[in-house]
């Protein structure tokens, strides 16, 4: 009697300890899909002059879910996924190389991002033409991905719809069409690799090229561009990334922010839990016409000089940025809840950690799949200010704290 008392007590304690496994089991793996840290790295950093030179053996992969090689492309003959850089990311093994990260980051996602804005939009509306072309190319990149093992591809197709990028009407359906196919492939594939698409912000684009919820269903994550949201070109000054309007936005400018982006695609019946909101390690600069018109809507005359790392009018990285902050004048906007900068005509909107908090709480509060940052090698990734990666590592460190303000956070032991 007694040993069967005590064999039914630790049954149920068994039966008790399993359900609870497997809960814990359910959180803990809810929250790793609902808690992706999507970094980005890129080729093109590694013709940077001397140690400003960034390497694949850089990345810092103990700190992001997922790193993304930027980019491979469409080949315009076959259609299918080739390489952009095929002396490096071939003859120097660079596919390779960074496969290799999960050795050192077993844990460690690797995707591939097609496209690009070098790339252009008509070789996206060439393949997806027709659905002989669809096929070739989706055979291809399943072929890819076993090949050099990466675990997904982005699509960065900027953008479906746009004439003044070689694109067509047909965009809207084929974009589609190609996401679904690919997804479907993937799933036949069996493992476990993702397709994600990488959107913009602005109705306007959505309207010619993004068929919402359509599209948002045949994704596995949709990743939306938070950033570069004015710049230079619109010849008055202001931060890139705003979270919300301002006063001064008006018109076209009405509406262009990050919250506003992100609800386009939660009201078009695209879930929060598929949504990954991107954010910029980068600034947008400008010429001030006068340097008594500092505020933000100011008028400028051009874009700002080029930094020594990135070498591009109008853009630095954060890298180049932090070492000229103590030379300037730091103001912060509130309502766009992002950082300005200026001394005499230069003027810089870009982004610090007190901004990317501030997008990481809306993007926790509105339980959001997660964030993505471009890029690693825009991040002070030698430390030049302090200890390196300051930027990443602030987006790893509080997105990871609030997590205890969504989920109950059990130790899966
Ligand atoms: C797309 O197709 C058109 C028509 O066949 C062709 O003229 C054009 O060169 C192609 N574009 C690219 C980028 O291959």
């Amino acid at each position: 009697m007694r040993f069967q008392a005590a064999s039914h007590a630790t049954l149920a304690i068994a039966l008790f300890c399993l359900a609870l496994t497997a809960l814990v089991k359910g959180l803990v793996e809810d929250g790793s899909k609902g808690r992706r840290f999507i970094c980005h790295y890129t080729s093109w950093s590694r013709l940077r002059q001397g140690d400003k030179a960034y390497t694949i053996e850089d990345i810092p992969g103990n700190l992001c879910s997922h790193v993304v090689y930027n980019f491979v492309a469409v080949h315009e003959k076959t259609f299918e996924v080739t390489a952009m850089q095929p002396e490096f990311d071939i003859d120097e093994n660079g596919f390779g190389r960074f496969a290799a990260l999960k050795d050192k980051f077993p844990n460690l996602k690797l995707l591939a991002a097609i496209g690009g804005w070098g790339h252009g939009g008509e070789k996206f509306s060439n393949m997806t033409e027709t659905r002989d072309r669809r096929k070739r190319f989706v055979a291809s990149v399943v072929k890819f991905l076993h090949k050099y093992g990466f675990d997904g591809l982005e699509v960065v197709w900027l953008y479906p719809g746009n004439f003044e990028r070689g694109g067509s009407v047909n965009d809207k359906d084929n974009f589609y069409y190609l996401v679904r196919e690919t997804q479907q492939a993937f799933t036949d594939a069996g493992r476990g690799w993702e397709v994600s698409v990488q959107v913009p912000a602005d109705k306007s684009r959505l309207e010619v090229g993004y068929q919402i919820d359509a599209l948002c269903e045949a994704a596995d994550f949709i990743h939306v561009i938070g950033y570069d949201l004015r710049g230079w070109w619109n010849n008055f000054a202001d931060v890139h990334s705003p979270l919300a309007d301002r006063p001064h936005d008006e018109g076209n400018f009405a509406g262009l922010n990050v919250q506003n982006g992100v609800n386009l695609w939660l009201h078009g019946g695209c879930p929060a839990s598929k949504i990954v909101l991107g954010v910029p390690m980068f600034g947008r600069t400008y010429l001030l016409d006068t340097p008594e018109g500092n505020s933000v809507g100011s008028p400028t005359i051009g874009a700002g000089s080029a930094g020594e790392f990135t070498n591009e009018p109008g853009y630095l990285g954060y890298c180049e940025i932090c070492t000229i902050l103590p030379s300037m004048t730091l103001q912060w906007d509130e309502k766009a809840q992002c950082p300005y900068a200026f001394n005499k005509v230069e003027w810089i909107g870009y982004e610090d950690d007190r901004s990317l908090k501030a997008k990481i709480d809306w993007a926790v509060q509105n339980r959001l799949a997660g964030i993505y940052a471009f890029s690693l090698d825009l991040d002070d990734y030698r430390g030049n200010c302090g200890k390196p990666y300051p930027l990443t590592r602030v987006i790893q460190k509080y997105y990871e704290e609030t997590k205890k303000d969504t989920l109950i956070t059990w130790s899966s032991g």
